[in-house]
């Protein structure tokens, strides 16, 4: 018999870190890892399941926040560390799992990355956000002009205590970007130290510090040189150009590779946009509305006639029933639906990624007055989120 607990103590939550590392083939956290690790679980926020005294499977979340479309920015629970042990997979372990996880969120929202695009849509997450892998042929890449304000590097004990503090001061603005908990900060410098190469450059413009990004380079065999950027924040346009150009002009590099929301315009800023290449679109956020009166509250909408949308949510109850969402808000109704949706795809049209027109065509929705319900939930600027966990 599965049983669920809460996890409180260092030891538990090293056994949580093993079982979780294992179902992804990993080895079990050295003490070195563990030190960087342990920051990362807080009491209360991790459960396991076990089989008797032995431990099989695992899920955490992490204290955070979310901006929504419009601007707001709600609590926000991180999910992560999902596992189940290799001998004891497709039992409903997992599900054991989510229905409790689930249950004592104590957040409206919860995201998680997904390693497999089937696995969480039945657990009401939906695919929310993508990203663009986009690589940049770094010796045509000409950007006109000059910065406009100063980049400089750091060594790492002043990158260890100003990113933080700069990624607050930048602020969360663009939806579905999520606050950064400490342990977060943790593990980025741990994955900094394994590459001994990585560099963290600030960028200051006339009010200071206002924008960062953190970089390594690699070479094959054939002396080509390929800049990853793993971080990039910034505050401002110049920034964010002035950053571009940094990266871009660069001794000895040949191309340049990241992840972005599907609309930056970064070819914009080349006089060749062919220099920008997106070579694959991936999965980013998967969401989960847990609160939906609340969430539904929580973001702005378009112009257009209310639509009224039925909920379905086989594992949060509290959320099923009808919602009339017009350009001033939303109410709970009883009047007929105009279309009918399961959670896991409100939640994939949430941030406008998708559209319920698109899910119609496709057959996973079925209703009427998918235009004004796509009006409403449009949005100007795609999703995207930045930050792995
Ligand atoms: C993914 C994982 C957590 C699933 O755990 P599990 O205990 O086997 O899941 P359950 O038995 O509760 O499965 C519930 C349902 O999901 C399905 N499912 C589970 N994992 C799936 C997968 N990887 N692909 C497709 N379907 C999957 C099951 O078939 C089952 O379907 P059913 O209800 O129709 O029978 C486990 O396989 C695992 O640890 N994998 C390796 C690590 C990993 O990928 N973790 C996720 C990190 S984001």
């Amino acid at each position: 018999m599965t049983d669920i607990r809460v996890l409180n103590d260092e030891a538990q939550f090293r056994a949580h870190a093993t079982v979780f590392r294992r179902a992804m083939h990993w080895g079990p956290p050295t003490d070195e890892q563990w030190q960087v690790v342990l920051p990362s679980y807080e009491p209360g926020r991790a459960l396991a399941a076990f089989e008797g005294d032995e431990m099989i499977g695992t899920t955490q979340s992490y204290a955070s926040s979310l901006v929504v479309p419009g601007g707001a920015v709600v609590p926000h629970s991180a999910i992560s560390r999902v596992g189940v042990r290799a001998d004891y997979t497709r039992r409903g372990v997992l599900t054991a799992l989510m229905r409790e996880q689930l249950s004592t969120l104590p957040d409206p929202v919860a995201t998680l990355r997904a390693s497999e695009g089937r696995i969480y849509g039945r657990f009401g997450y939906g695919m929310a956000g993508r990203w663009r892998t986009v690589v940049i042929d770094a010796k045509r890449a000409v950007i006109p002009g000059d910065l406009t304000g100063r980049v400089r590097m750091l060594d790492q004990d002043t990158a260890d205590k100003l990113l933080p503090e700069l990624h607050e001061a930048v602020g969360l603005t663009k939806p579905g970007q999520i606050g950064r908990w400490a342990g977060w900060w943790a593990r980025a410098r741990d994955r900094k130290s394994d590459a001994e190469n990585s560099v963290t450059v600030v960028h200051s413009g006339p009010g200071g510090d206002d924008g960062f990004l953190t970089y390594k380079v690699s070479e094959n065999r054939e002396f080509v040189h390929k800049l990853s950027i793993e971080d990039f924040v910034w505050a401002n346009d110049d920034a964010w150009r002035d950053l571009w150009i940094y990266v871009t002009r660069l001794d000895l590099i040949d191309k340049v590779e990241i992840e972005l929301a599907l609309d930056e315009p970064v070819s914009w800023l080349f006089e060749d946009p062919r220099v920008v290449n997106t070579t694959e679109v991936f999965d980013e956020i998967w969401l989960r509305l847990v609160d939906v009166p609340r969430m539904l509250q929580a973001r702005t909408y378009g112009t257009a006639d209310p639509v009224v949308i039925e909920v379905r949510d086989k594992l949060l109850p509290a959320n099923d029933g009808r919602y009339r969402v017009s350009p001033d808000g939303v109410e709970r109704v009883e009047a007929e639906a105009d279309i009918t949706i399961p959670v896991a795809l409100l939640g994939a049209v949430y941030f406008g990624d998708t559209t319920f027109s698109q899910l119609a065509a496709t057959k996973w929705i079925e209703g009427t007055r998918l235009a004004d319900a796509d009006a409403l939930f449009a949005v100007p600027q795609k999703p995207f989120c930045g930050t792995f966990f």
